[in-house]
């Protein structure tokens, strides 16, 4: 794999690959990068978890991660990404980890770049590694994705993991669903009730309100929204056995998800946390194997 850039271009093939990897990483695989690679990591919006976890990840493949702080680089006086990238090359960076406000950003690198471009989020676009590790908490659950149920609630339309997510499983043969207001289901089919939804899904994942990305509650106030689109208390206890709750978090505690629903016996929202140090493993160790 010479770049992960969007779920569309990821094959089934491809996916599972990673997924077994990072189940040998989980079971404490040593990693097989024979040389010295260096990486860095752009980030031009907030992260806790990506950012964090990427790093470890590189870290713990062995490749040497390079501190990049885009709040004290040439970007504020002007400079563009793609001079961004091409100077960090001239240093001798193998791979950039990327997140950055502009959907597909990663076009205007894909020319005159001799470097590997990790997603880690592009606007509303796409965030490919949090689809991985996605998938990897459903596969350890379920043991397939064929006829899985996997229901999808809240803010799809400004959700670059709604969109990820949807085109992986949907390949994987999962049954998607989407529940939000009308005015955010973007390019998806969605019903603007649980409904059934509720009692026939085995994966729950909310998604968080992106007000970053304009999305307001129109005729809802967060108390509202949450009695009429969020995980509560009461829609919990209607889930069938063995389904999960899932969450890419951060979490608006009380809005899409009741708080003390968090870190509930069905809940694997921490778990996916864990799960995507293994899977950025698997990642960046594909990525840098790709650079021989
Ligand atoms: N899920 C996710 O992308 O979280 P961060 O914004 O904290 O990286």
């Amino acid at each position: 794999m010479k770049n992960l850039l969007s779920m569309d271009e990821v094959s089934t093939e491809e996916i599972m690959t990673i997924l077994n990897r990072a189940a040998e990483f989980e079971a404490g695989a040593q990693p097989q990068l024979e040389k010295e690679y260096f990486v860095a990591n752009l980030f031009f919006e907030p992260s806790t978890r990506t950012k964090t976890s990427f790093e470890v990840a590189e870290r713990r493949v062995g490749a040497t991660v390079i501190p990049f702080d885009t709040g004290f680089s040439s970007v504020l006086k002007g400079e563009t990404l793609y001079d961004t990238v091409k100077t960090i090359q001239q240093s001798g960076i193998d791979a950039v980890v990327i997140r950055h406000k502009q959907d597909a950003y990663y076009e205007e690198l894909l020319e005159g770049l001799d470097v590997a471009i990790v997603n880690a989020g592009d606007g509303a676009g796409q965030h490919p590694s949090q689809s991985l590790l996605d998938l990897y908490t459903i596969y350890k659950e379920f043991g397939r994705f064929e006829g899985v149920q996997v229901t999808i609630a809240g803010d799809i339309s400004h959700s670059r993991v709604a969109k990820s997510d949807a085109i992986a499983l949907e390949k994987l043969g999962a049954d998607v669903h989407f529940v939000c207001p009308p005015e955010w289901q973007g390019e998806f089919n969605a019903q603007h009730e649980w409904d059934q939804q509720i009692e026939t899904s085995d994966v729950i994942m909310l998604l968080r309100v992106q007000h970053e990305r304009d999305a307001a509650y129109e005729g809802f106030t967060t108390e509202s929204y949450h009695a009429k689109y969020g995980l509560t208390v009461e829609r919990e206890k209607q889930m069938k056995d063995g389904a999960i709750i899932m969450h890419p978090a951060p979490i608006n505690r009380g809005v899409e998800i009741d708080s003390s629903l968090v870190e509930c016996e069905r809940s694997r929202i921490f778990a996916q946390m864990k799960n995507g140090l293994y899977i950025r493993m698997a990642i960046m160790e594909q990525i840098l194997k790709g650079r021989d």
